[in-house]
């Protein structure tokens, strides 16, 4: 039989491969983002809770009405924006299903989609397999700021969507705003959608509010914000996550969601709903991370690795110049073979491989994990 690969370049993702070579030499993994510490116990006796009480079945396609309706809550709370839980709101597993249904509901065969290097992988493998064309600009290192005149150059009649990240997995900034208001002024008035992936919007630092595209009037209008519940309570196992855009974009999105996954499962969604409905739960999540970041970089300020800034996510870049001329994919497997200490290399979040000689770290773990990655990253 002859199949026809519709991803031909596409293999393993990075994460899967440096997670499995972090097992197999038993390593110490800051290469994946995600906690190695537990979720808050009471998030567990809620979902315990709905589960005994039977709520085993389908939720509503658009996810239940009281989770909506806490994010329409969220959403005004950090953004004075306002959604309609009923028709603006739909929880989806995961952001990566969110991103993914956003794009497969408006994409057609040729449209280009505009996405900022390094990329988050799950962006162009989804504009691709809709018969879409990726257009990737480069942020820039070390600042990796959006160049928006480069945007305004690329912009055509075929440009469909922008997709922005913010803040950014992995250099570890936040779009401020006007860099907002410059995409604003690009789009508007034009058909192009934007896919805001908000994931980490909880872990925005240093007193900087976190730019939700949710804060500006007339981009919203034409936007989808994705967002993830396993970034917000420590939970990326679950894949729970929501997309906010306005009404006729929803109504669209909905039309593939129902039958890329129907409903997403149901008592976890009632157990989220009760849990964010204590603002300190999505509210101090900044602190906690912040707190996280800066006794990590604490921790190896003496090291010959060069600390880069970070603004925002769970994740650090490290640049090794002073230690190693090796290529970045190579050091980070070395790294994790020779050393036990498992990292991103940067280069994988680029279509041409840029090599800068940056490795990506997460540090959304525990202390004593920090501190025995930090005695590796000090001994080199
Ligand atoms: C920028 C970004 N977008 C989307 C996702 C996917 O989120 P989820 O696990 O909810 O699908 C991640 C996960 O790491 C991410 O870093």
């Amino acid at each position: 039989m002859q199949t026809q690969s519709k991803l031909p370049n596409i293999g393993t993702t990075i994460f899967t491969i440096m997670s499995g070579l972090a097992r197999e030499y038993n390593a110490i993994n800051l290469s994946q983002g995600f906690p190695d510490f537990g979720c808050d116990p009471h998030l567990l006796d809620l979902v315990q809770k709905y589960m005994s009480a039977g709520f085993n079945q389908y939720a509503p396609m658009q996810g239940i009405i009281q989770l909506r309706e806490r994010i329409a809550e969220i959403i005004r709370n950090c953004y004075n924006a306002s959604y309609n839980p009923d028709t603006e709101i739909t929880i989806t597993a995961g952001a990566t299903q969110g991103i993914y249904t956003a794009i497969a509901a408006f994409i057609h065969k040729g449209d280009e989609v505009i996405v900022f290097e390094p990329a988050y992988d799950c962006y162009v493998p989804a504009i691709e397999v809709h018969g879409g064309v990726a257009v990737p600009l480069q942020l820039c290192y070390p600042d990796f700021k959006i160049n928006w005149e480069e945007v305004k150059q690329k912009v055509n009649p075929r440009t469909r969507m922008i997709i922005i990240n913010t803040p950014h997995n992995p250099s570890g900034t936040v779009l401020n705003e006007n860099d907002l208001k410059e995409l604003q002024s690009i789009v508007t008035g034009k058909n192009i959608l934007v896919v805001s992936d908000e994931v980490y919007e909880h872990m925005a630092f240093d007193g900087k509010p976190h730019q939700s595209v949710a804060r500006y009037e007339e981009l919203r209008k034409q936007s989808f914000i994705i967002s993830s519940f396993g970034k917000t309570v420590h939970t990326t196992g679950w894949k729970i996550g929501y997309v906010a855009a306005p009404k006729e974009l929803m109504a669209e999105f909905r039309k593939v969601h129902q039958f890329l996954v129907f409903a997403v499962n149901h008592p976890f969604q009632l157990a989220l709903s009760d849990f964010l409905a204590e603002q300190k739960n999505y509210m101090e999540l900044k602190n906690f991370y912040e707190k996280k970041r800066n006794y990590f970089r604490n921790l190896i300020s003496g090291s010959r690795f060069g600390i880069e800034p970070c603004t925002g996510t769970y994740f650090q870049l490290l640049n090794y110049k002073k230690i190693s001329e090796e290529k970045d994919t190579e050091f980070a497997i070395r790294l994790t073979k020779e050393k036990k200490l498992a990292s991103v290399p940067l280069s994988v979040f680029y279509s041409k491989q840029t090599d800068n000689k940056l490795l990506r770290f997460c540090f959304a773990k525990k202390d004593e994990t920090l501190e025995q990655a930090a005695e590796i990253i000090n001994s080199l």
